[in-house]
């Protein structure tokens, strides 16, 4: 399977414009997946509900998305993207799935980051995979990394692959990330954005880039800069995920101590 990411430095709420630097970006780029960060087309950060309300965008009939599964079908790939998401007047941060064939699905972030609390509603749906490309899909957003069961969740529903729209922040992420693909044996591809946003007074936020894909041993199969934007595709081994055997005698999840876990 070939999996890629874009890392973009998106403007603050030209979405338009975002979209078609996504295009552009993509020109000549080949993968089964692309993924793309967290609000990959509004940029990170708002100021209150009132303002994400204004952003977010009905899924899948939104211009964001019906630009992704365009696109998705243009370049005969899938994409998941982060994207603030309306429904019945709840804002979501949320992530959707498309593909060759139209829209598949989406994911609500299920952990909010600090401010973000005050700018979406909790995800409420439950954790999935999707099928793609011949591989299992699960999709995390950013922040869910801090919380080792998301990751933990979707790899013992199957996952071989974690894709992780990000907007990072906090700078452990990527060296996190490392541990979310060793401790479950699964590939995972961080997409982030680089730039920096000052919309609220004193809270000044730099995006760290790093974009990457960690493969089950931990390896960093590529880790892209932290200023510029960038396109990457790599070529993965599915089934090195697919083995749960460390050596004959541990396997990663019968091992588990379940009987004394809380
Ligand atoms: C984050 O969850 N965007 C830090």
């Amino acid at each position: 399977m070939r999996v890629g990411f874009v890392q973009n430095n998106p403007v603050f709420a030209s979405v338009q414009e975002n979209l078609n630097r996504i295009e552009y970006l993509l020109k000549g780029q080949s993968a089964d997946l692309f993924v793309l960060p967290e609000l990959f087309a509004t940029g990170y950060q708002f100021k209150d509900m009132e303002e994400s309300r204004s952003l977010a965008e009905l899924v899948p009939e939104g211009v964001t998305t019906s630009m992704l599964t365009a696109l998705a079908n243009k370049t005969n790939s899938y994409i998941i993207a982060g994207l603030a998401e309306i429904e019945e007047n709840q804002v979501y941060n949320s992530a959707v799935v498309t593909g060759p064939s139209g829209y598949i699905g989406k994911y609500r972030k299920l952990h909010l980051f600090d401010t973000e609390k005050a700018c979406f509603q909790e995800g409420n749906l439950p954790l999935q995979v999707f099928d793609i490309a011949g591989a299992k899909v699960g999709v995390m957003i950013c922040f869910d990394w801090r919380f080792p069961e998301t990751a933990r969740t979707l790899s013992l529903m199957g996952a071989d692959l974690i894709a992780h729209p990000s907007s990072l922040v906090l700078t452990h992420c990527p060296q996190a990330m490392i541990t979310r693909s060793l401790e479950n044996r699964v590939f995972s591809v961080t997409a982030d954005r680089v730039g920096m946003e000052n919309r609220v007074e004193g809270e000044t936020l730099h995006f760290m880039g790093q974009s990457q894909v960690i493969d089950p041993n931990g390896n960093i199969l590529v880790r892209a800069s932290m200023t510029d934007e960038e396109v990457h595709v790599v070529e993965l081994d599915l089934s090195l995920a697919r083995n749960k055997f460390l050596n004959p005698h541990n396997h990663i999840f019968n091992d588990r101590r379940t009987d004394l876990y809380h």
